[in-house]
């Protein structure tokens, strides 16, 4: 667009923006670099400087303009993080100079003998020190040639890694690009997992169904191990560079150089490193280092030691596996000694049982611990755990606490064995264990723990975000037995509500007016909110957030979701793909069978059909086919298969037919996300920013608007069409608006205009 010199109201963002309007070149490069350096204000150093909404409308300014621009598209730019197909194995690489390990010593004493070591290596050395953190995680080295980042690799057997290029590419603190023109610069270091981002998966993938990680080293390792990108992207992984490989027109004459350098390309360095003179001051280090222990986002398992002048490193040497200008110095882990006093045993919303380890209240890594979840029977067998035991205690992952093991020198005999209850303990139906299944579950539907559960997720985070209903009062609700499903909530008014006894006993204690207000008001307010909040509310088994998400985008709404081909197309994908596998005439020769031309046929048949069925979802936008040229063709859904079947078996079963008749009863068809039909509906090929409170929440009216064929963006630009304008709206959206000259309409207009398309009133003479 070319700058207009006579409409001053017309202010450039930015310096940036002046010079490159008319030049989508620049304005590419300008946008990615902005990118580049929000990301590393972000995720390296946790100082940002604008919003998510604000960093959102770059990226996709920086996303339209490419797709305009096909020309304009590079490798290192933000919006390729996530790229490249699915991946059937990793390559190799091989490391030169190899990925070595570091010596571990686990005393004071033999980490101060490292200066007698040293003399002894070279009787005139003369250096000092480095202390840093030991960082739990995963080895990597990272490749950039002339300032391009070009390949990523484990460390594998420190002689040969995995190319895991394409996951790396997705963690945002590494930058696709680094300032220096020197031919070759390799960088070591670690990827973790931030303890805070792995309970949060852990709190996934447990209501997922998945079995969660054991802690944040191996959730890093089984995140950079998926042979998806697009997965790998999800996962909250984080990266620390310590250390060099090879290195062609840079040199570094400190290990403190060379970090700090690392820093100023953007390269995430460990937040604290201790210069040390002399061995006095490398103790006073570790001293300070242990203190901070549990304060880093990391885990940190110890403090590596290394020789600060990098002249001394070649003349050191090296042994087998280690270099000798380093020691790593392993703290000793954190645990604690109590008692299992009682195992108690709850019943999640799926009806899982879940025994749970009552602890003699003892403090650990910064809080106190009273309870530990056993998982299930076979975990408590397997480490032998008795009630009475004296336990070790242990954080996995810092966080979560965990029985170690039973300190058995220390028992009386008295020590009772647990089994699993025969009887679900809230409703006493019985307890089945189905084969293979590690999990005792209760399956009576109307087991009043499954349904205090069930009630407790329809309202939680993700779900329809009910504030209130949590514990106490879900049990209350459940205990009057007028309530036998989540949904029963819409009979209760506030009256009925504000009555619900919350007092245990005799005890009468009621929930009030105010709070019933509240509840109510939420649950009116929740009939807008998009197909995947609600489907994450109503607790299918294996349909978490991601799962909803990739759902939603792929229906119009839950009627649509209730007969849905695109999961039956999913499924029968999967199906034709076993089928082909098994008649694969290729597969049978190697195995020694020779078919008839039947055979073949039938082959042939198979992959016809699984292109038939897979072109067609790739038409869609719901899959991707990973190999051009294979046989069968093989194609990657965007919905795996595993939630399509449990969708689909919701939608047949009793609970799904039910659940179905009672939201149409009630008025409720949440919305899915499809892209949305630019060419048609009201809103179509509109770009509308929307700002302070509207009569539903902000999600449910961006999917009224999504549904009309519009897109919802975050921040005033000219490509506005208009600003949807409820109470208390940010200035900045307005005073942008008005410079503009882009509509503002309230309410009301907006759904005028949604229910005839263009509205015939002027959209400046609605309210403000
Ligand atoms: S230096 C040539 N510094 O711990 C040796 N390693 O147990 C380069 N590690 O192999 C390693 N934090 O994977 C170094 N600050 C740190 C480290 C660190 C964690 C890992 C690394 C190493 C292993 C040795």
């Amino acid at each position: 667009m070319a700058l207009d010199s006579s409409s001053p109201s017309q202010q450039p963002e930015s310096f940036g923006e002046l010079f490159d309007a008319a030049d989508p070149a620049r304005r590419a490069a300008f946008l990615r670099q902005e990118i580049a350096r929000h990301d590393r204000l972000y995720f390296v150093e946790a100082r940002p400087e604008i919003g998510d909404a604000d960093y959102d409308a770059l990226y996709r300014e920086l996303e339209a303009l490419e797709q305009k621009h096909p020309e304009l598209a590079r490798e290192d730019s933000p919006t390729r993080r996530v790229g490249g197909a699915p991946q059937s194995g990793f390559a190799s690489v091989r490391h030169d100079p190899p990925m070595m390990s570091l010596d571990k010593v686990h005393t004071r004493a033999d980490l101060a003998d490292f200066e007698q070591f040293l003399r002894r290596q070279i009787p005139e050395i003369v250096c000092t020190y480095v202390v840093e953190p030991k960082v739990d995680g995963v080895a990597l080295s990272l490749r950039y040639e002339r300032g391009r980042l070009v390949r990523a690799a484990t460390r594998g057997d420190g002689e040969t890694g995995d190319d895991i290029t394409a996951n790396v590419r997705t963690i945002r603190a590494i930058p696709l690009r680094i300032d220096t023109e020197a031919a070759v610069v390799e960088v070591r270091g670690e990827v973790y997992m931030p303890k805070e981002g792995f309970a949060e998966l852990a709190r996934r993938q447990e209501a997922e169904g998945q079995p969660p990680f054991a802690n944040p080293r191996n959730a890093a390792a089984g995140s950079l191990k998926l042979l998806d990108p697009r997965e790998v992207a999800q996962r909250p992984l984080q990266a620390l560079f310590y250390a060099s490989g090879a290195l062609e027109g840079i040199e570094f004459e400190t290990h403190a150089e060379m970090t700090e350098q690392f820093r100023r390309w953007g390269l995430p360095v460990a937040p604290r490193a201790w210069p040390c003179a002399d061995m006095a001051a490398v103790m006073a280090a570790l001293d300070e280092l242990e203190q901070l222990r549990h304060d880093f986002a990391f885990e940190m398992d110890g403090a590596v030691l290394k020789v600060n002048e990098r002249r001394w490193y070649a003349p050191l040497g090296a042994t087998a596996r280690s270099p000798r200008f380093a020691r790593a110095f392993k703290f000793a882990p954190e645990r604690a000694e109590t008692r299992i006093n009682s195992i108690t045993v709850q019943v999640g919303r799926t009806g899982v049982l879940t025994p749970v380890a009552e602890l003699e209240p003892v403090p650990l890594a910064g809080s106190v611990i009273s309870r530990a979840t056993l998982h299930n029977a076979d975990e408590i067998a397997r480490k032998d755990l008795r009630i009475g035991d004296a336990v070790w205690i242990v954080k996995a992952g810092d966080v979560i606490p965990a029985v170690e093991s039973a300190i058995t020198e220390k028992r009386t005999g008295r020590e009772q064995v647990f089994a699993m209850p025969e009887a679900c303990p809230a409703c006493g139906e019985p307890v089945t264990r189905a084969d293979g299944e590690v999990a005792h579950r209760c399956v009576n539907p109307a087991c009043p723990a499954r349904l205090v559960a069930r009630l407790e997720y329809f309202a939680a985070r993700g779900g329809l975000e009910i504030e209130g209903l949590g514990g106490k009062v879900a049990e209350a609700l459940v205990a009057t037995g007028k309530l036998h499903d989540p949904l029963d909530l819409y009979d209760w008014s506030v009256f009925d509500l504000a009555e619900l006894n919350l007092g245990e006993g005799d005890e009468r204690r009621l929930l009030g007016g105010k709070q019933a207000e509240k509840i109510v008001n939420a649950l009116q307010a929740a009939r807008g909110l998009p197909l995947a909040r609600w489907l994450v509310a109503l607790g299918i088994p294996g349909v978490g957030e991601t799962v909803a998400a990739q759902v939603a985008a792929a229906h119009a709404d839950f009627r649509a979701l209730l007969d849905s081909p695109v999961l039956k197309s999913v499924v029968r994908l999967a199906e034709l793909t076993e089928q082909a596998a098994a008649l694969n005439p290729r597969a049978r020769h190697r195995r020694g069978v020779d078919d008839g031309e039947e055979v073949v046929q039938a082959f042939e048949a198979v992959c016809r059909e699984i292109e038939d069925v897979g072109d067609t979802l790739v038409a869609q936008g719901l899959a991707r086919r990973t190999d051009r040229k294979s046989r069968p063709a093989r194609y990657l859904t965007e919905i795996k298969v595993e939630p399509a079947r449990a969708l689909l078996a919701f939608a047949a079963s009793p609970w799904g037919r039910r659940t179905a008749a009672r939201l149409a009863e009630l008025g409720i068809n949440p919305a899915g996300t499809p892209p949305a039909d630019t060419t048609n509906g009201p809103l179509a090929g509109l770009t509308i920013v929307i700002t302070g409170t509207l009569s539903q929440p902000r999600d449910a009216m961006a999917g009224l608007v999504r549904q009309a064929g519009g897109k919802v963006t975050d921040s005033v630009s000219r490509a506005t069409s208009f600003v949807l304008v409820g109470d208390a709206p940010g200035a900045s959206k307005i005073n942008r608006a008005e410079a503009l000259g882009i509509p503002m309409l309230d309410e009301s207009a907006f759904r005028a205009r949604l229910e005839w398309g263009v509205s015939d009133q002027n959209p400046e003479s609605n309210g403000r």
